[in-house]
Order: C-alpha cells, then structure tokens, then sequence
C-alpha cells in the first residue's frame, strides 16, 4: 500500500527565542522552544500535541502555519516546502492553514458584529462577491458550528464560553482551509462544555475531512478525537504512536506519568502510578542527556543523564525517545 503524502510535514524543526539577559556585555541566553520535532500530519487525520505548559506546543503549532519563523528545519505544506516562500507566493497557503485559539474571547474583536468578523475573513481572500451571498454564506457557517443565522448581528460579549469558540470556529472554518491547528480549544472552557466543542471538531473533521492537529495539555481530552498522539517535553516529541497505543501500551516513562496524573477515573491507574516528581527544567538551562531523566523513575546513571535519546521505532506505528524503554 502506497502511503499518501502528508498534507503538513515539520523536518527537524528548531525554535529559539532570546532569553533574558546574562547581565552586562554577556548577551542574552537562547530559550529553546522547539528543540528538533519531525513529524507529520496526515490528510484528514487529527494528531494530538500533549505536553505540560510551556513545553513548546503553541510555539510548534505556528511554526507549522508560518506564523512563526523556524530558527532551522523545513516545514511542508502539501509537498511544498512553505519556509522558503516570500509573504506573497505564500498567501494561497494562509488560506488553506488556519488556527482556532485557547481563548476565544481575546481573539475576537469585541466591537465587531459576528457577522463583521466572518466578513472580514472571507473579504482577505476575496471568496463572497455580493452582500447577500456573503450573508448566506456567513448563515452556512454558523448553523454548522451549532449556532443560528440570527446570531451574525450580535457582539462577542452576548455569548457564552462555549459560543464563542464556536465562532472562532466558524472564523477559522469561513475560508475553507484543509489543515487547521486548534490551539488548547477548550482549556478556557467549563468541563461540562468541552465534550460539545470536542466532538464539533471532531464532526467537521469528518464531514469536511480536514486535517487537524489538537493541542492539550491533558492527554484524555485529545484521547477520542485523535488518531495519533505526539507527546512533548522541553521542546521535544518523547513519544509519538496511535492513540490506543499511547493510552493501553504508554511506553515513555513521562506519557505513563502523565496519564496517572490525570483526573480521569481509570482502572488500570493503580498499577502503573507514577508521579512526576520536581518541577520541568528550564528550556534556558536544560539538562544534559535526556531532558527527562532528573524526573524519571527509571532513569539510569552514565547513560541517561549523557545522552540525548533518539525517536525510534519500537513497533509497528509507535516511536518512543528513551533508552530504557
Ligand atoms: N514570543 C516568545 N518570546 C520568548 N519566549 C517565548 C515566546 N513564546 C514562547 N516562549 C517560550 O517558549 C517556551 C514554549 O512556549 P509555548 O510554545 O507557548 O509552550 P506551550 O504552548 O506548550 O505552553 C516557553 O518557555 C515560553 O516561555
Ligand atoms: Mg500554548
């Protein structure tokens, strides 16, 4: 079987960013973000990206939409290699890669109508032509995010939480991309309203067969939508397998933390508990070796704390980055 080309693919990926100074004369320190990620994200599939704050997840979701410049790596788009592009040959990209972000309500205008936003973003790719077509245009897409046409002549601050990503939703959805980043979609939102904005993402994704790649900070939110899971640590990917994989047969010692800790109830919690002791290292100091091994239960001396684990293949569609595993 012939594999299918991925429609977004990061090589070697490096973000850095200048860290505080060192004082006088000394310059400033390199802030690692995204240390090497290599990965790809398949037409129609939706890929987790799971990691704690500050790992690096946002940093490596706009590199791949170039809303960021790589500090090295390529990204792809397609097949087409996006880095290189000037802002203009690069326009007919921006539609087809868009972003839902963490807080809806910081990312719209709150003197904008819902209508004036949706406007504005199919008027920056010239895609209505006539008032009328834009406003039943506007209508489509807000019946298919689970809101009512009349809702186009009201201001962010008259929804909820959950209405609100749904109209960053719409936004994103407006200029008909094919891959989208969702941003930590529903970590502003109540429990009770993330189920419904999860499986909206995942009802679009279906339909309209985009590609997504799902940021989270906790593993089970990304558990059922996501065919593969990508899990980060200090700017690198630790593990990356499907999502039954990652969830039945963890086999990095940080992804089994990570689902111990989480809130989950879960049956077979008890006997792998693991607790991440300590706190993350600095992406400005990080450790040498295996950035996980000062919070690693089974980390062993001479090896993990010298050298750096490659991502490597342990079965069929699963790669781990430790030695021990
Ligand atoms: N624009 C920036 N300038 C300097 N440092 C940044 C910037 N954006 C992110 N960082 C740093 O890069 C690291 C990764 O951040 P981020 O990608 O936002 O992580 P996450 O989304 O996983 O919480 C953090 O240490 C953060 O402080
Ligand atoms: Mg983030």
């Amino acid at each position: 079987m012939i594999e299918p080309r991925p429609i977004v693919r990061a090589e070697s990926l490096r973000k850095s960013f200048r860290g505080p100074s060192k004082g006088f004369r000394r310059g400033h320190a390199e802030l690692r973000a995204v240390d090497g990620v290599t990965l790809d994200v398949m037409p129609g599939e939706t890929l987790g990206l799971v990691g704690e704050s500050g790992c690096g997840k946002s940093t490596l979701g706009r590199l791949l939409l170039r809303l960021y410049e790589p500090t090295s790596g390529r990204v792809y788009f397609d097949g087409t290699e996006i880095t290189t592009l000037s802002q203009s040959a690069l326009r007919p990209f921006r539609r087809k890669m868009q972003i839902i972000f963490q807080d809806p309500y910081s990312s719209l205008n709150p003197r904008m109508t819902v209508r004036a936003t949706l406007a504005e973003a199919l008027r920056a790719h010239s895609l209505v032509g006539s008032s009328s077509e834009e406003e039943e245009r506007i209508a489509a897409l807000l019946r298919r995010v689970g809101l009512r046409p009349e809702h186009m002549r009201r201001y962010p601050h008259e929804f909820s939480g959950g209405q609100r990503q749904r109209i960053g939703i719409a936004r994103a959805l407006a200029v008909s991309p094919s891959f989208i980043v969702a941003d930590e979609p529903v970590s502003a939102l109540d429990v009770s309203i993330q189920a419904q904005i999860v499986n909206l993402l995942s009802d679009l994704q279906q339909e309209l067969g985009l590609s997504f790649l799902f940021i989270a900070h906790d593993l089970h939110v990304v558990e059922h939508v996501s065919r593969r899971v990508a899990v980060m640590y200090l700017g690198r990917v630790v593990e990356l397998a499907t999502s039954e994989q990652i969830y039945e047969n963890p086999r990095h010692p940080y992804t089994q933390a990570l689902l111990s800790a989480a809130p989950e109830p879960d049956p077979h919690a008890e006997k792998r508990r693991l607790i991440l002791e300590g706190d993350v290292p600095s992406p400005l100091d990080p450790p040498p070796g295996c950035f996980f091994h000062p919070r690693c239960p089974i980390a062993e001396k001479g090896l993990c704390d010298r050298e750096v684990p490659a991502l490597r293949r342990v079965e069929s569609g699963h790669e781990v980055a430790c030695h021990l595993a």
